[in-house]
């Protein structure tokens, strides 16, 4: 309990452990404890948003006179200097500087000298890193939302060219109704159109400063926020300082955002892993999707969809990893927050590199269409036509499901379509039954006749098509 042998003035880094703050302490801590308690190793991704806060902090303070000009063009040209020095990899990353704020303020009093140790009057690096974060984080959403987009665009495309193409449609897996290909894939637009809305509203919240907060309560300088938050393109100032500096609720915001996204693109792996089965062999993938076995030499597998549905667990853990992470933290600040980092830049770098491939893979589906009209034939996907049929003519729609249960019986023990069953066959079961019932009974006379908003008739997945095009653009 010795705190009065101090081995440095109080403003001085030690130059025993190289730590910034070690002044109180008479120890330095051990190897293992230095490399448990840093970041640098993961957080130096963060170094052109911590630079670019830093720019920003500086004019201020120059701008309100709490730093002179001076300090600022240094600051500026030495920051500029470290930021090549990063980029070029010759920026060399001390561990014992802990993180990458320390780090690069490290370096620049390295190259300019007491300027660079003033450049932290007014700041902490608690609002520091909640600021850099958010600034991380709204560029990685601009850039998955345009990747949402170059996908969406890859959907459009595809479902274009199957807007006739029929498929059956599935519910229970089973053949339900017959629909067309398009309007299947136009299914997954409209999920990824939510997604971006929902990342854009994300955003939207993201979008606020969190400098000035400093350590925890606030500054007793005469700092200028809302500068600093123009600056660096906020929307505003966090309004409370405690919050500004131990909210990470944008960060789970985005992770729930990017699970969803997730979701939604291993539900559409799980169909394309399905339809290349042979016993559906409704496409194929393009082989550089795919890998061989090494063993079974007939094998084609799709791996990249697999690793998809796969990756999606991942990304719900970390969501999870960050809800657990906050659910017992007191204010304002605690060390707890630098866990935030990892599951973070991971779920970044996952959904890109999904996103990125995925519109890739799509341009490589070859739709079998004979093999989904063949499904669509097999299932008996006309009944609910024939139903409506009957009760458009008069019969209760539950006496005509009843009879056209008996239909199908008979279709299926007689080894038949529906369409393939004469008239005189089809009349025991019903006399409202009509020679016009053979159209009603075709796959395409079903498809056409759902023709209203939302439909699976091919005009209605030509104007949805048409609509999508718009929202892009
Ligand atoms: N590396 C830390 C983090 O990521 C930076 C903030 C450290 N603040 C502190 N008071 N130790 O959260």
């Amino acid at each position: 309990m010795a705190t009065s042998k101090k081995k440095n003035a109080p403003s001085e880094p030690s130059e025993k452990s190289g730590n910034t703050w070690s002044g109180r302490f008479d120890e330095p801590v051990s190897e293992l404890v230095q490399r448990y308690t840093a970041s640098v190793g993961f957080d130096r991704r963060l170094a052109d948003y911590d630079i670019e806060g830093s720019l920003a902090h500086a004019r201020m303070l120059s701008a309100v006179g709490i730093s002179d000009g001076g300090d600022l063009a240094a600051i500026e040209s030495g920051l500029s200097r470290i930021r090549d020095e990063i980029r070029n990899g010759e920026f060399i990353w001390r561990l014992e500087l802990e993180d990458v704020h320390l780090n690069i303020e490290k370096r620049l009093t390295t190259l300019i000298g007491d300027a660079g140790k003033r450049l932290h009057t007014a700041r902490s690096r608690n609002d520091q890193v909640a600021t850099d974060v958010r600034l991380y984080l709204r560029a990685s959403i601009d850039d998955i939302i345009r990747l949402i987009h170059a996908m969406q665009h890859a959907l459009l495309d595809l479902a274009k060219q199957h807007a006739n193409t029929v498929m059956p449609g599935f519910t229970h897996l089973q053949v339900a109704q017959p629909v067309v290909f398009g309007h299947h894939l136009m299914a997954y637009f409209e999920m990824l159109k939510r997604d971006v809305e929902r990342l854009s509203d994300c955003r939207k919240r993201m979008n606020r400063l969190p400098l000035g907060a400093a350590a925890l309560a606030g500054t007793s300088y005469p700092i200028d926020r809302e500068m600093v938050a123009g600056q660096l393109g906020f929307d505003g100032v966090c309004e409370n300082s405690l919050d500004a500096v131990s909210d990470r609720d944008f960060a789970i915001e985005f992770c729930a955002g990017a699970a969803l996204i997730m979701t939604h693109l291993s539900r559409l792996s799980e169909e394309l892993i399905l339809w290349m089965n042979p016993s559906f062999g409704f496409i194929e993938l393009a082989d550089r999707f795919c890998t061989g076995s090494s063993i079974m030499p007939q094998k084609k597998n799709p791996d990249v969809p697999e690793l998809v549905r796969g990756k999606a667990g991942r990304i719900n853990g970390h969501l999870v990893a960050l809800l657990t992470l906050m659910k017992a933290q007191p204010l304002a600040y605690n060390k707890d927050n630098q866990e935030d980092k990892e599951p973070l830049f991971d779920t970044v770098d996952t959904l890109t590199d999904t996103l990125r491939i995925y519109a890739d893979m799509l341009t490589g589906v070859r739709v079998k269409q004979d093999a989904m009209r063949n499904a669509a034939m097999r299932g008996y996907a006309t009944a609910t036509d024939l139903a409506d049929y009957l009760t458009k003519k008069g019969l209760p729609f539950r006496e005509a499901h009843e009879a056209v249960a008996q239909v199908v019986r008979l279709a299926d023990n007689s080894d038949r379509e529906l369409s393939a069953l004469t008239l005189p066959e089809l009349k025991k079961f019903s006399e409202l039954i009509d020679n016009d019932i053979f159209t009603v009974l075709t796959l395409e006379g079903s498809i056409s006749s759902r023709n209203h908003i939302g439909g699976t008739a091919p005009a209605q997945v030509r104007a949805a098509i048409g609509r999508a095009r718009k929202w892009l653009s």
